[in-house]
């Protein structure tokens, strides 16, 4: 059962949720009405989707001003990350049009979505991805899923603008997100966060690579005030990392470049998208270093028990950031008022990239089979 998790600490009143509950079945089922399906339209699903917005209860005392923060942690989807909402209905779609084949441009989890829905579906997949520039765990999935892995001497913007060539070619289906199919499927994550608040949150941070997922929870919080869900929609804030970051500057990057892979991106395919987002609803886009991103990531593992990957950290570095600039006027986090509710969108698990935590080679302590010698390291500070 996926939901809201209790929240004592922080003193959540649970609300009944908008939509009956089906957790046991995946996005197209749970909102088929809101989704571009028919009857017809064969279902490609592994039960994705119904993750859980879990309550961060440090994370709000460090916002202070009772407000009330949650992690959508998009992690716990069956390939590890968001992508698999979007993927479920480009996979459906494209099998519905007669697709054998699908392929992708990816920073990896897109990848390794689709190389997933494919097999699902008994269909092949090709991905092109940046050699060298991908999450160990990313490039596993790709390959066990039994996709065609083909590395290019060339970054993720490159890479997309072949399988932009490559889509007017008869029985292929492009699975990015400039397939429209894969923004309806990830709006269906701000469905769910309204279903267990009751309520549309103030705030909504994400991190922001090529601006898909920004573009689609702006969507999704849209379509459900329109449908009388919500009664008001959250200001989006986006942070992109600090030298990969062309929204923020508003030129393309050619050189992208940041410890967080995912969102290694210069020239995003949601530019316009996510922009109108970011403006329309009073949000704004800003930047985090890489050291914040790595301490954020840090932060959230050892205080509230959440791995995720670098990229995923965004939001929550992004956070912690507002948090910390007296001076920054402009800021949403400013603009909304006292027990404000904040979601952070926690975008992929952390297993799929540990290279970084490894590289710091952190060692167990070594001691022998002997309850006094172990009791002897417990006693001892850490
Ligand atoms: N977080 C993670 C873990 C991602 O994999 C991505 C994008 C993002 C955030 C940014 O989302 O692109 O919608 O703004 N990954 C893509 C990929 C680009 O190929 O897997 P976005």
């Amino acid at each position: 059962m996926c939901e809201i998790a209790s929240d004592d600490a922080v003193g959540l009143v649970m609300s009944a949720p908008r939509s009956t509950l089906k957790p046991c079945v995946g996005v197209i089922e749970r909102y088929r009405t809101y989704l571009p399906v028919a009857e017809t339209t064969p279902v490609i699903s592994l039960n994705e989707g119904s993750t859980p917005l879990i309550p961060a209860p440090r994370l709000s005392s460090i916002v202070g001003r009772r407000c009330r923060v949650f992690l959508k942690f998009e992690g716990l989807n069956p390939t590890g990350s968001f992508k698999d909402r979007g993927m479920t209905v480009a996979v459906s779609k494209a099998v519905e049009r007669g697709a054998t084949l699908v392929v992708c441009a990816s920073t990896g989890n897109t990848s390794a979505s689709a190389a997933a829905y494919a097999a699902r579906a008994g269909i092949q997949c090709a991905v092109l991805l940046p050699s060298g520039k991908i999450a160990m765990g990313k490039l596993a999935q790709a390959f066990v899923y039994g996709a065609k892995v083909i590395a290019l001497e060339a970054n993720f913007d490159r890479c997309l603008a072949l399988i932009r060539e490559l889509s007017i070619e008869p029985g292929i289906a492009v699975v990015n997100s400039i397939n429209h199919d894969r923004l309806e499927g990830q709006k269906t994550a701000a469905f769910e966060i309204v279903d267990a608040l009751g309520e549309a949150p103030d705030l909504h941070i994400l991190p922001v690579g090529n601006a898909g997922n920004t573009a689609a929870y702006w969507k999704g919080y849209s379509e459900y005030l329109q449908a009388g869900h919500s009664t008001r929609l959250p200001r989006m804030l986006g942070f992109q990392a600090a030298n990969a970051a062309p929204i923020y500057y508003d030129r393309v990057i050619e050189q992208p470049d940041t410890i967080a892979s995912a969102i290694r991106i210069g020239n995003p395919a949601s530019w316009k998208l996510a922009k109108a987002a970011f403006n329309e609803s009073g949000g704004a886009i800003d930047i985090v270093s890489d050291g914040e991103i790595l301490s954020a990531q840090r932060w959230l593992a050892s205080n509230e028990g959440l791995f995720v990957e670098p990229a995923s950290a965004a939001s929550v570095a992004g956070l912690l950031k507002c948090c910390s600039e007296k001076e920054c006027v402009r800021c949403p986090l400013r603009m909304v008022s006292e027990k404000a509710t904040i979601v952070c969108t926690l975008t992929g698990h952390g297993l799929k990239d540990i290279a970084t935590v490894m590289s710091e080679n952190p060692q167990p302590i070594f001691a022998s089979a002997n309850k006094a010698e172990i009791l002897s390291i417990l006693k001892k500070p850490r």
